[in-house]
């Protein structure tokens, strides 16, 4: 084996599938920006199309929602000058590379995803093959990129370590130290923002009540009603973390706090602790609105423009494919295919 350095490389995604939450924007977006500015990286950030449609799409929403996840990276301040900027299925690399690491991917790998398990439920007969198989796309995704680094929350974590053992398998079975060891990278307060009426489940696109997440395109008087209404329990807030043991939704909303105001969970409670609800949610609800009206008056603007959004995503996808197509053809050399 050789021994490869890879260029410190970024990658990300987010599904177009409903519409954005207060999730979304704190366990990813916020911190891909971060990583934007920091030179040490480059970042590439994709709109994964192809992934929405394991799970039925009408094609009018599947658009719809592609242009409102371009414009919330936009608006949250991804500046398509400086990363890469695109949708997935127009870099055709993402699904070839997804075919051959299909072949690399064992099926006992995939038995393990708890995502799966959670979304398919009792229903593993009738969702689709897609479904099952989407974890290896998603290694594609970022072996496509040679990507050193994958910002994503919590939920995501298993996928990324599933990416490493396919990378491992294929550098193993073919004698090459070809893809990187892609490390995950979840830091901070909020990787793992929880449902506002139930504190044991992820904050989701696809919840069954709109009370139970912030939406990045919520006005402000939805945002300050949702977080009013947030379950919380009778206890005042406490001074240390231990205090939050067993208290879900309150942690989550100290957790929320500390990610909007871009501090520790700790310094909320040194500035809350002891106080009762009827300080902490009023001051909660004024900072969600102060960090999210701009950005979502800003996804309006950009959504009322369809064709430029989609111009820049198109510009994003020639410049992604210059990255990839280069790493897909040396995979196909390397398996012994014919070109
Ligand atoms: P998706 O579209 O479900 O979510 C996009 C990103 O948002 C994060 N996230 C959350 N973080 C904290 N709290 C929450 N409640 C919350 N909800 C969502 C997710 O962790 C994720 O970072 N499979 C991925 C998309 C994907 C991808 C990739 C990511 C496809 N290929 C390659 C990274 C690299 C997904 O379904 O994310």
């Amino acid at each position: 084996m050789t021994d490869q350095t890879f260029t410190p490389r970024v990658f990300s995604g987010i599904k177009p599938s409903g519409g954005l939450t207060l999730g979304n924007y704190l366990g990813a977006i916020k911190r891909w920006v971060e990583m934007q500015e920091d030179p040490t990286y480059e970042t590439i950030f994709c709109v994964v199309d192809m992934h929405a449609i394991t799970v039925w799409q009408d094609p009018a929403d599947l658009t719809r929602a592609t242009r409102e996840v371009a414009a919330a990276m936009i608006a949250s301040g991804i500046d398509p000058e400086k990363s890469v900027l695109f949708n997935q299925c127009r870099v055709s690399a993402h699904a070839e590379l997804g075919w051959l690491l299909n072949c690399v991917a064992r099926v006992g790998w995939m038995n393990r995803m708890t995502q799966f398990k959670d979304k398919a439920g009792k229903n593993t007969e009738k969702v689709s093959l897609g479904l099952y198989a989407y974890p290896s796309l998603m290694a594609a995704d970022i072996l496509a990129y040679h990507a050193t680094h994958v910002p994503v929350g919590e939920d995501q974590k298993q996928h990324v370590e599933l990416t490493r053992d396919i990378a491992a398998k294929f550098n193993h079975d073919y004698g090459r130290d070809f893809f990187p060891m892609t490390d995950p990278v979840i830091e901070g307060p909020a990787m793992r923002v929880m449902n506002l009426r139930d504190g044991s489940k992820k904050m989701s696109k696809s919840g069954e009540s709109d009370m139970e997440r912030i939406n990045m395109l919520d006005d402000a008087d939805t945002i300050a009603k949702k977080i009013k209404k947030a379950r919380t329990d009778p206890e005042a807030l406490p001074a240390e973390m231990d205090g939050l043991s067993g208290r879900p939704e309150a942690r989550n909303l100290v957790n929320i706090y500390a990610g909007l105001a871009e501090t520790t969970s700790e310094a909320v409670l040194g500035e809350f602790g002891g106080e009762g609800w009827g300080k902490f949610k009023p001051a909660l609800a004024e900072l969600a609105v102060e960090k999210l009206a701009p950005i979502s008056d800003e996804m309006r603007r950009l959504l009322d423009a369809p064709d430029e959004l989609d111009a820049i995503m198109a510009k994003g996808a020639e410049k992604a494919a210059a990255i990839a197509n280069p790493i897909l053809e040396e995979t196909f050399k390397i398996m012994g295919f014919v070109r």
